[in-house]
């Protein structure tokens, strides 16, 4: 058996720290310069700048060392001396994944959507529900990168990234798209879902705050509070939104696929669910690397908090599985959701290194874990064959 989702992706190893635990308040011209990049290098360092220019400008290179995940005071602008290679290698991973969704074939989905026999109707309200969440959720996730987390990140590798996962976030939003117009979907319907459909609406609702709170221009890192609240958003998004929020639509579309159904929607699925893990993934490492550079943000209160949000979460997307799944349909039904839940849910708070929050528990779909781990040249339903591996590709032969 394949193993769990972490293992996509090398594991995070962040170098020791100099001096953990020392995080102080940013002077407002190093927040400028990790913000901003040069023109705040210029505000910062104009003094040693002048110094430098006699000794060949060399005190003002960057140092790995003195790089930081939150808070840096090095040049956001410098990619390399590398310090944090684990989201380099992810940047490129990502970019070897490279997918569009117009390269699957949606004829198969479109004629089975179409013939009056072809699906039930409870198999109908599923796949309806289902997009009713996702086709808002990765236009959620890109702002959030694009105009929150990313501001606050002074690590210019795991920048890096998260230009690379805002891309593919909007791949994302365009799959779902692409699914809606291909099967002729009322448009209206499925994009207003997320007002209009509670169980959805309640998923978003409990998201937005953490996204709202970064994407605000009054805020900054620099403080215990705001580092925490930082802090705090990354795990939201990362564990329960990436991590925990699409996993009951993923393998209700994958569970379709696996009984030879919308082949088209499934494969697109496949795609993103892989993309998924890695963002997780990296999350996670970014969370972890943080908690490694800032340890007194991990007071036990803090880590009681996000207890109680893994706990609500579980419960939101629970109700998610109950409403798109009243009954039973293609070999699911909500209850086994409790129990995978539980155990995705179990699995993230290790991860950034809490205990379990339920008692041990069964993953009730192994079958998940081949998907997530599937190499992309070779799709799982076989609707095609395909070198999508652009890495390493070109020849100058
Ligand atoms: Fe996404
Ligand atoms: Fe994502």
């Amino acid at each position: 058996m394949l193993s769990w989702d972490d293992d996509v992706t090398p594991a995070a190893k962040p170098a020791p720290m100099p001096q953990p635990g020392i995080a102080p308040a940013m002077p407002a011209g190093r927040s400028l310069h990790a913000q901003f990049g040069d023109m705040g290098l210029k505000a910062a360092t104009a003094s040693a700048n002048a110094a430098a220019a006699d000794e060949g400008g060399e005190a003002r290179r960057v140092n790995v060392a003195d790089k930081r995940i939150i808070n840096g005071q090095t040049d956001v602008n410098q990619l390399v001396p590398f310090k944090y290679k684990w989201a380099w290698d992810k940047y490129l991973a990502g970019c070897a994944n490279h997918w569009m969704p117009q390269e699957i074939n949606m004829q198969r989905d479109i004629e089975l959507w179409k013939n009056p026999n072809g699906l039930t109707e409870d198999e109908r309200r599923l796949i309806k529900r289902n997009l009713g969440f996702f086709v808002t959720a990765d236009s959620l996730a890109a702002n959030n990168i694009v105009l929150g987390t990313y501001r606050h990140i002074t690590a210019p590798e795991c920048r890096q990234y998260l230009l690379r996962q805002a891309f593919e976030e909007a791949i994302h939003t365009h799959a779902y798209q692409y699914i809606v117009e291909s099967l002729g979907l009322d448009e209206g319907e499925i994009f207003n879902a997320y007002h209009e459909v509670a169980s959805i609406r309640d998923k978003d609702e409990f998201l937005i705050p953490f996204i709202d709170v970064l994407t605000n221009p009054e805020f900054k890192t620099g403080t215990m509070e705001a580092d925490q609240t930082l802090l705090r958003s990354l795990i939201v998004f990362a564990c329960l939104m990436e991590g925990l929020f699409f996993y009951v639509g993923f393998t209700q579309i994958l569970a379709l696929g696996r009984q030879n159904k919308m082949m088209g929607a499934a494969e697109q699925y496949q795609y993103i669910l892989r993309d998924e893990s890695m963002h997780c993934n990296f999350g996670i490492d970014l969370i972890n690397t943080i908690k490694l550079e800032n340890p007194h943000l991990w007071t036990a209160e803090f880590r009681e908090e996000i207890k109680s949000l893994f706990l609500r979460a579980v419960e939101l997307e629970y109700r998610y599985a109950e409403d798109t799944m009243p009954r039973g349909v293609l070999g699911l039904n909500a209850p086994m959701f409790k129990g995978y839940l539980r155990f995705i849910a179990n699995r993230r708070a290790q991860q950034i290194g809490l205990e379990p929050l339920f008692p041990q528990e069964e993953n009730p779909f192994p079958w998940m874990s081949e998907m997530i781990d599937l190499k992309k040249e070779r799709n799982f339903f076989e609707t095609r064959v395909i070198e999508y591996q652009t890495g390493g590709a070109l020849s100058w032969d």
